[in-house]
């Protein structure tokens, strides 16, 4: 390689710029080492990924299902944020599926499932849209989930 400096450098102008604009485009998203360590994913869609309907739906599951073990101050306090925040949603999706309720887990629907994650999203303060949140593994991957940072 090195008898032909002239194409590295031309290849490495390449890729800072590419680093560049990907750098940029995330500061416009939103800063921080998490999105920074997921910077090759770069599928950031933070707003109306869930409906109204669907949140409704979800408050009704986690009154029949979640309250009795659950206090809806530990979906949003800076625990919470610090686990989930910048990670797929996918991730709490399955966490919740696969382990939720405790002792007798994955018995909901899967549609239950993904009412509860839009009602938690919901109480984040994340807006909501017109479409259901999907509760395909694939769609829900794609999604990375931006909390506000935790009040200090
Ligand atoms: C029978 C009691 C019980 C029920 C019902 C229950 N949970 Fe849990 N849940 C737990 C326990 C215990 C843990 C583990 C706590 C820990 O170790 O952090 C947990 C952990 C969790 C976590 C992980 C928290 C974190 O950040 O690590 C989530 C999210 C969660 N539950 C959501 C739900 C949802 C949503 C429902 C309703 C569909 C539900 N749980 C129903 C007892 C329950």
């Amino acid at each position: 390689m090195h008898k032909h400096p002239h194409i590295p450098s031309v290849f490495l102008l390449a890729v800072v710029a590419a680093s560049v604009a990907a750098g940029s485009q995330m500061t416009a998203q939103q800063p921080g080492p998490r999105l920074a360590a997921l910077n090759h994913r770069v599928v950031v869609q933070d707003s109306g990924v869930y409906s109204d309907a669907q949140a409704e739906e979800g408050t009704a599951v986690y009154k029949k299902t979640c309250a009795e073990c659950h206090e809806l101050e530990e979906f949003t306090n800076g625990d919470f944020k610090g686990k989930w925040g910048g990670r797929p949603l996918f991730d709490l999706f399955e966490q919740i599926r696969t382990t939720m309720p405790d002792g007798d887990p994955g018995t909901l629907p899967r549609e239950e499932y993904g009412a509860v994650v839009s009602y938690i999203l919901k109480l984040n303060g994340l807006p909501s849209g017109p479409a259901r949140l999907s509760t395909d593994s694939a769609a829900l991957a794609a999604i990375t989930l931006k909390l506000p940072a935790a009040a200090p």
